[in-house]
């Protein structure tokens, strides 16, 4: 359990987000776009992930996540899955050395057993060598999907209540929230969605309780540093109250 950021009640000019996540969506439209075939989408897409991280270590922010592969991802084309993995083979191989460089700390979330062994261990090794690293954690949603995540959640309490570790009543929200994948993060801020669609798919619903919501219109291949540094600036004009009555 991680301490959670100080809810800042007190109107405009918040400090800089700990925790920005984003669902990285619009590849496909980019490629239509731009009268090239969608693998071409996801190779841009996975280019402006750079992008995403300068932002990152620009602003001073500690956590970032990205939403790249969901659970109802492995219900597109073989063909488009196989792309998507290939990509995140080639991104891991050349990105990560940049990366503990950088100083950033690379986790994998979701469903790992899903993803071919070699993949496993790159993201095993790639964890392994940035583990101490602490300037940025990168934090990548990899067939995740947030009701798995809290099935699963619910399956292991169960689990310890019937063996007799905790009663029912033991269950809290922090008990509950120990047994999510995030558990070692803190809520995310600040969640951005590109592509204009303005909803959640199944990211982090129950992290969001509490997060301010960016929806930008521009495809995710055309996101860059500075796009960020905008949401950043976006953010901190925001009003956060938890349902606290307005000062
Ligand atoms: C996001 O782009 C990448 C993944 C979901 C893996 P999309 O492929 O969803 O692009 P659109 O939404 O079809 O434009
Ligand atoms: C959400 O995008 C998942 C990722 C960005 C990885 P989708 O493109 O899969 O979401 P829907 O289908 O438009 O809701
Ligand atoms: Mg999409």
């Amino acid at each position: 359990m991680v301490a959670q950021s100080q809810p800042a009640i007190s109107g405009p000019g918040l400090a800089v987000p700990r925790h920005v996540a984003i669902i990285m969506d619009g590849n496909g439209r980019w490629a239509v776009r731009h009268n090239k075939p969608r693998s071409v989408g996801h190779k841009r897409g996975a280019e402006a992930v750079r992008e995403a991280i300068e932002g990152a270590l620009n602003s001073g922010v500690e956590y970032l996540t990205l939403y790249a592969f969901s659970s109802e991802n492995w219900n597109r084309p073989q063909d488009e899955v196989s792309d998507l993995m290939g990509l995140l083979k080639l991104y891991l191989s050349r990105e990560v050395k940049t990366m503990h460089k950088q100083g950033v700390r690379l986790q994998v979330i979701g469903r790992k057993e899903m993803l071919s062994s070699d993949i496993r261990e790159m993201i095993s090794r790639a964890e392994t060598l940035t583990a101490e690293n602490s300037r940025l954690t990168l934090v990548i949603a990899l067939s995740y999907g947030s009701r798995d995540e809290i099935v699963e959640a619910a399956k292991k309490l169960v689990g310890k209540v019937l063996e007799g570790k905790i009663s029912a009543s033991d269950i809290t929200e922090d008990v509950l929230a120990d047994e999510l994948m995030t558990s070692s993060l803190p809520d995310p801020d600040l969640i951005i969605r590109t592509s204009g669609e303005q909803r959640l798919s199944n990211f982090l619903m129950w992290q969001a309780a509490y997060s301010e919501f960016l929806f930008l219109d521009l495809l995710w291949p055309d996101f860059s540093k500075e796009t960020f540094q905008d949401a950043v600036s976006e953010y901190q004009t925001r009003d956060r109250r938890y349902g606290a009555r307005p000062q």
